[in-house]
């Protein structure tokens, strides 16, 4: 029940309506018993910083971040962790007693929906194929992780090159480049991302994996259709592999730790999640 004491979160974006967030984060404050409601607020790019402003002025404890202003939100915040300040994106926001933290809970999100396939990061190889917004949150999640090689590959190359020296500056250790698909396709890779938005329509591919020489694993970032044309080769050659529901889950899990400061529900919130897709 929402009283006097309710605490608010919530998400800014603009379109908002079809948010999955207040469907995720609802339940798992119930679950915990916490009191607090979760809202969506519509914020056109015009008035984001009224809107930041105004959101710590109403005391409101956490909020989430979505396009168009992920990027835009860097230049109101008071602090930003590491994992933001690399990705170049903020999707989590907390109030520290009226101080904006921001933070990008997508590259531990990414992470973590990888349990299931039992992969070894540190000192592995990874294909990624694309180099938009979602690429560099996956690609940061992967190299924070200890990926020791990460190949990048895009439609348009020059994205990939740029990419790959922006992630050199904060990874020097390991070894970022950029490289056509048909160089991917002769790369020993333990596990290939894709990041495009390629298989959303569900019947492009962005790589035929029967081309690739060596490979481990395949994991889609796309949840919908959650069997992509990518994953239903994958299957057929009997290769593991996973969609982007993990990543969807996760993402949301995390940023619930971070405003919280309390281990997630994760089951509720998975629950919530599956009926979520359901109805799409
Ligand atoms: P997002 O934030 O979802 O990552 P984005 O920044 O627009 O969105 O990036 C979309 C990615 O999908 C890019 O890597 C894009 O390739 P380009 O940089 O060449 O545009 C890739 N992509 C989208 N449509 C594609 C297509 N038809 N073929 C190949 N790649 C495509």
């Amino acid at each position: 029940m929402v009283q006097g004491t309710t605490q608010i979160y919530g998400v800014i974006g603009d379109p908002i309506s079809h948010s999955l967030s207040p469907s995720l984060h609802n339940p798992a404050f119930a679950a915990l018993g916490i009191d607090a409601v979760y809202v969506t607020f519509r914020v056109s790019p015009s008035s984001l910083e009224d809107a930041l402003r105004g959101l710590l002025a109403l005391n409101v404890q956490g909020i989430n971040v979505t396009v168009p202003h992920k990027s835009e939100v860097f230049q109101y915040v008071d602090e930003v962790t590491d994992t933001a300040r690399r990705i170049g994106a903020i999707n989590t926001l907390r109030n520290d007693s009226g101080h904006w933290i921001g933070e990008n809970t997508d590259a531990t999100g990414f992470i973590r929906s990888l349990e299931p396939l039992g992969l070894s990061l540190p000192g592995s190889s990874v294909g990624m194929l694309g180099a938009g917004g979602a690429a560099k949150g996956v690609a940061v999640g992967l190299l924070e992780a200890g990926v020791s090689r990460l190949f990048i590959t895009n439609r348009s190359y020059d994205r990939a090159t740029v990419l790959a020296e922006l992630l050199k500056a904060s990874f020097g250790q390991q070894s970022v480049s950029a490289v056509s698909l048909e160089e991917l396709e002769k790369k020993e890779l333990n596990l290939l991302v894709n990041t495009t938005t390629v298989g959303s329509e569900g019947h492009s591919s962005p790589a035929k994996l029967s081309r690739f020489d060596k490979l481990g694993a395949v994991t889609d970032i796309i949840y919908r259709p959650s069997r992509t044309p990518l994953l239903l080769e994958a299957e057929k050659l009997g290769l593991p592999n996973l969609n982007g529901g993990g990543m969807l889950l996760y993402q949301g899990i995390s940023a619930f730790s971070f405003w919280t400061r309390r281990t997630a529900p994760e089951i509720i919130m998975r629950k919530a999640l599956d009926e979520y897709l359901s109805k799409l």
